[in-house]
């Protein structure tokens, strides 16, 4: 089932997703299913495809859960120096050994996105639709993210076009500058390409 017709079938909250990432997780590792078999593979897969023009590394990926699906399929674009960011420890557990089993080598550090305080060490940060799951929460993660960064850095944030998850389209601009916007996840979501400042 596509991640369209799932939402239009029923609302899935930030926190659901969590855990059927852990439930998917967990069939991965049994050996039971592929991670091609995840059911927002496709759609994943198209949207980085969109947003690849805008990759570069070192990557941190913020909000990576049990399946860091975006992740794995950013490597597909020649992007292999990525980090992955969670707050939640058993997805960070859980996401590691995933990594592990797809012979990938990315780093999983457990921190909160509002009080990392390392984002400088990055070209490249990569916000999950689901990291900060109120528009607090959002509000807070770029400000930490935009007192760190220089003009160098790209940010890309994507932001949801339904009531589903967190529309971010009338804050961004207080922190960042606009230089693309790409629609992903079929329209239901918004890839903000973002800089602290263009120059
Ligand atoms: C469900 S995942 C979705 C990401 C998806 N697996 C991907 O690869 O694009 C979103 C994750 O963001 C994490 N998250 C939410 N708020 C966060 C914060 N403030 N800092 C770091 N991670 C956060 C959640 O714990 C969750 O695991």
């Amino acid at each position: 089932m596509s991640l369209t017709r799932l939402i239009i079938k029923e609302v899935i909250t930030a926190e659901e997703d969590s855990i059927y990432e852990k439930k998917f997780a967990l069939k991965l590792l049994n050996n039971k299913k592929e991670i091609s078999d995840f059911e927002f593979y496709d759609d994943y897969k198209k949207s980085i495809k969109d947003e690849s023009e805008y990759l570069s590394e070192p990557l941190l990926f913020v909000g990576g859960g049990a399946i860091p699906i975006s992740p794995i399929l950013i490597s597909e674009h020649n992007i292999n120096n990525i980090t992955i960011m969670d707050i939640d420890e058993e997805a960070k557990i859980i996401g590691e050994k995933i990594i592990k089993k797809l012979k990938l080598n990315f780093d999983f550090i457990i921190d909160d996105a509002i009080k990392y305080n390392n984002y400088s060490k990055f070209n490249c940060i990569f916000i999950a639709l689901e990291a900060g799951i109120t528009i607090n929460q959002k509000k807070e993660i770029f400000n930490n993210i935009n007192k760190q960064i220089s003009s160098k850095e790209t940010v890309i944030v994507r932001s949801s076009k339904t009531d589903d998850f967190i529309d971010v389209s009338n804050i961004i601009y207080n922190y960042f500058k606009i230089i693309d916007e790409i629609d992903i996840f079929n329209g239901l979501s918004k890839s903000y390409i973002c800089k602290k400042e263009i120059i």
